[in-house]
């Protein structure tokens, strides 16, 4: 995976405004928030929108991807069928360190209406400053990649 400082940003009708605030802050610490909304408040798919920001990590166009609908969970679901993703629900600091130091996970997802945007805010530089450490974590990691196959 390049580092190519591109995140992919996408959602739900259910979490608009954390999205837009998320894409704010993370321009602000160097990175490059590509998101691909939507941007009106009317009722769409989370499957959807979990797909295409997955498909944007997995073809390397995006570094990382943060995805959010009302609980986190349904658009984790989905980016997670994209083969390549490797994608957890956070809502607590030490989770979003340790899916990207353990699992190397390339998808961060969020529920708007479980946390709000203080912590959340908090879980992204959490996840974008922790890094893969490898070794045994390497090796778990690669066993996921064979359930692709
Ligand atoms: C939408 O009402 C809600 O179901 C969705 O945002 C998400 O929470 C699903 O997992």
């Amino acid at each position: 995976m390049s580092a190519n400082k591109r995140i992919v940003l996408s959602s739900d009708h259910a979490a608009i405004d954390l999205r837009q605030a998320i894409a704010s802050h993370i321009a602000t610490k160097g990175w490059e928030a590509v998101d691909i909304g939507p941007t009106t408040p009317e009722s769409t798919h989370y499957p959807e929108h979990g797909a295409a920001a997955a498909r944007r990590v997995a073809s390397g166009d995006c570094q990382f991807g943060i995805v959010l609908c009302g609980t986190g969970q349904g658009i984790m679901m989905a980016a997670n069928k994209v083969d390549g993703i490797r994608c957890g629900v956070c809502s607590d600091v030490f989770s979003a360190q340790m899916i990207r130091q353990h699992n190397d996970a390339n998808i961060l997802s969020m529920g708007a209406r479980v946390i709000d945007e203080d912590l959340a805010l908090q879980i992204v530089d959490a996840f974008l400053d922790a890094e893969f450490e490898g070794g045994r974590h390497a090796t778990r990691v690669d066993m996921i990649k064979a359930l692709e196959a």
